[in-house]
C-alpha cells in the first residue's frame, strides 16, 4: 500500500473506528439497525451508532435520510426489522407499553414545532408532565418546579399566565424546553429545532440549546438537524447519515478534514446557504 492511500485511509474515521478508541459509557447505541415500513424498501438500511454520554451530539443529513425515523426508534416510538436499540443500558424493543412510559420520563423532547397545549397556560404547560409523572408531589411543589425550569430557559413569570398564542416564538421555543426538562432528563432529544426559524431566532435557540446542555453534568443532548451551521458550532460529535446508515461519525473538524465526498458536498452547500451573499 503507498503511503497516500495509508494517510488517506487513515482520516476516515466510521462510527466503528471511531468507537473502537472512545473509552468512555454510551448513553445511546444503534447495532445493526434495520427498519422497513413496508416490507420491501428499506428507510434503515444497517445502523451502527454509538452516541457518548454527556455529549452533545448532532444527527445530521439531507431531508429524508432516516434522522427522524432513528429519533422514534430510540424513542421506542418505532420497533426495528432487525438489529438493536440500546438507550441508558437498556434495549428499549423488549420494554413492554408500561415499562416504556416509564422509561421515557428519562428523557425530554423538544420538537419543531413546540407542540404546545393551546388552551393550557405556559406555567400549565411545564405542569403537565410533573402532575402525570410525579404524582409524589403537591401542587406547590409543582408550580414551583415548573417556574424553576422556565426560569431556567429565560422566561420571566410576568409571562407564565399567558396563552402560548400571546407569546413570541422563541418564547414559545422556551416554553417547549421548559416542559421538556421538567423531569430532569438524563437525555435531551431536539428533533429540527430551528427549522422554519429566522437567523436571529435560530442563533438564541442554538446558544439554548448549548446552555442547557451544560445545565447538568453527564446530560446528554442530541439534536437532530439539517442545520448544519449549529451542529458545527454547538455539537461536540456530529453523525451524518446517508442511505439509512451513518456515513461519517467525529468531531466537526473531523467533517471539515474528510476526503469523503459526499460529506464534502454536504458541508460545503450547508455552509454556503447560510454566507451572506
Ligand atoms: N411511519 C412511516 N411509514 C412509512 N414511511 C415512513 C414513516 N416514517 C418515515 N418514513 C419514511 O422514511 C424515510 C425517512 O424519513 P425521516 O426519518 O422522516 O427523514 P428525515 O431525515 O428528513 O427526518 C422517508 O422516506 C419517509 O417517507
Ligand atoms: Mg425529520
Amino acid at each position: 500500500m503507498s503511503e497516500e492511500i495509508a494517510s488517506t485511509s487513515n482520516e476516515i474515521k466510521t462510527p466503528t473506528d471511531f468507537m473502537s478508541n472512545y473509552k468512555g459509557e454510551i448513553a445511546i447505541r444503534l447495532t445493526d439497525l434495520k427498519k422497513t415500513f413496508d416490507g420491501k424498501d428499506f428507510v434503515i438500511t444497517g445502523m451502527n451508532l454509538a452516541i457518548p454520554k454527556g455529549s452533545l451530539t448532532a444527527i445530521i443529513g439531507f431531508s429524508g435520510t432516516g434522522k427522524s425515523v432513528i429519533l422514534k426508534h430510540i424513542l421506542g416510538l418505532y420497533k426495528p426489522t432487525s438489529g438493536k436499540v440500546e438507550v441508558l443500558g437498556q434495549d428499549v424493543s423488549l420494554l413492554s407499553f408500561d415499562q416504556l412510559t416509564d422509561f421515557r420520563k428519562r428523557f425530554g423532547v423538544l420538537f419543531q414545532s413546540a407542540a404546545l397545549f393551546d388552551d393550557m397556560t405556559v406555567l400549565e404547560n411545564v405542569c403537565f408532565p410533573l402532575i402525570e409523572h410525579r404524582r409524589d408531589l403537591s401542587e406547590e411543589q409543582v408550580i414551583k418546579i415548573a417556574g424553576e425550569k422556565l426560569n431556567q430557559v429565560g422566561l420571566e413569570a410576568k409571562h407564565f399566565e399567558k396563552l402560548p398564542n400571546q407569546i413570541s416564538g422563541g418564547m414559545q421555543k422556551r416554553t417547549g424546553l421548559a416542559r421538556a426538562l421538567a423531569l430532569d432528563p438524563e437525555i435531551l432529544f431536539y428533533d429540527e429545532p430551528t427549522t422554519g426559524l429566522d437567523p436571529i431566532l435560530t442563533e438564541m435557540v442554538d446558544d439554548l440549546i448549548l446552555e442547557t446542555h451544560h445545565l447538568r453534568a453527564g446530560q446528554t443532548s442530541v439534536m437532530v438537524s439539517h442545520d448544519l451551521d449549529a451542529a458545527f458550532r454547538i455539537a461536540d460529535y456530529v453523525a451524518m447519515l446517508h442511505a439509512g446508515q451513518v456515513l461519517l461519525f467525529g468531531t466537526p473538524e473531523d467533517f471539515f478534514k474528510t476526503n469523503i465526498e459526499l460529506v464534502q458536498t454536504f458541508v460545503a452547500k450547508g455552509l454556503k446557504r447560510s454566507q451572506p451573499t
